[in-house]
C-alpha cells in the first residue's frame, strides 16, 4: 500500500501514519499547519514519524499543491485534512471552513473525474478514506489508463 495522508501532522492524521507504517506501508502525508492549534503540537505529532525512510512530509494547502503530481502512485487515499470545531465554523471564520474543509476536498476529488478518458483516475471514495477496488469504467481493479502501478496490498 502507499497512502496519501492528508491532515497528516494532525491528530487524527498522525496516529494513523504511524499505524500505516506499522503495518509495512509507505506514506505520503500533506499538512499546511494551519494556524488552529499551535504548530509545536503537530511537530511533535510527527516525532514517530520523521526518520523513517517509508514516510515523506509535503508541507502544502491541499488549495495549491499539483495534487496529479502528488496522486501518482497512490493506492489509498485518507483525507484527514481539515479545520475542527463546529462552534467556531460559524460566523466570522465561515470562509476558513469552506475553504479548508469544502473546498480541499473538492480539489482533492477533481482528479477523479473523466475516467476513463482523461489520462488517469483515483479509486472510488467513501467517506473518510478511499480505497481501491475498482476504477470508474468498471474494466479491472485499476483503469488501464490509470497512472497507479502498485498493487494494493
Ligand atoms: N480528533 C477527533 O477526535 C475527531 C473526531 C471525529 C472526527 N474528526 C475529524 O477528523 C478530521 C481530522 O481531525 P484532527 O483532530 O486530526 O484535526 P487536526 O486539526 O489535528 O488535523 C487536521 C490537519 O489538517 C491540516 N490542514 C487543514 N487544512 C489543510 C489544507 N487545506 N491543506 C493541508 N493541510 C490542511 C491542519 O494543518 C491540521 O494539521 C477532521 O475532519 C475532524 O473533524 C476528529
Amino acid at each position: 500500500m502507499k497512502a496519501l495522508v492528508t491532515g497528516g501532522a494532525g491528530f487524527v492524521g498522525s496516529h494513523l501514519s504511524e499505524r500505516l507504517l506499522a503495518q509495512g506501508a509507505e506514506v505520503v502525508a500533506i499538512d499546511s499547519f494551519t494556524d488552529y492549534y499551535p504548530r509545536a503540537i503537530k511537530e511533535r505529532n510527527l516525532d514517530e514519524l520523521r526518520g523513517n525512510d517509508r514516510y515523506r512530509l509535503i508541507e502544502a494547502d491541499l488549495n495549491v499543491l499539483d495534487l496529479r503530481e502528488v496522486l501518482t502512485g497512490i493506492t489509498h487515499v485518507f483525507h484527514l485534512a481539515a479545520q475542527a470545531g463546529v462552534r467556531k465554523s460559524w460566523g466570522r471564520d465561515f470562509r476558513t471552513y469552506t475553504t479548508l474543509n469544502v473546498d480541499a476536498t473538492q480539489r482533492l476529488l477533481e482528479p477523479s473525474w473523466g475516467c476513463p478518458s482523461s489520462a488517469w483516475c483515483m479509486p472510488p471514495v467513501r467517506p473518510y478514506m478511499a480505497t481501491p477496488s475498482r476504477c470508474r469504467c468498471g474494466k479491472t481493479r485499476w483503469c488501464s489508463q490509470c497512472r497507479h502501478t502498485a498493487s494494493p496490498s
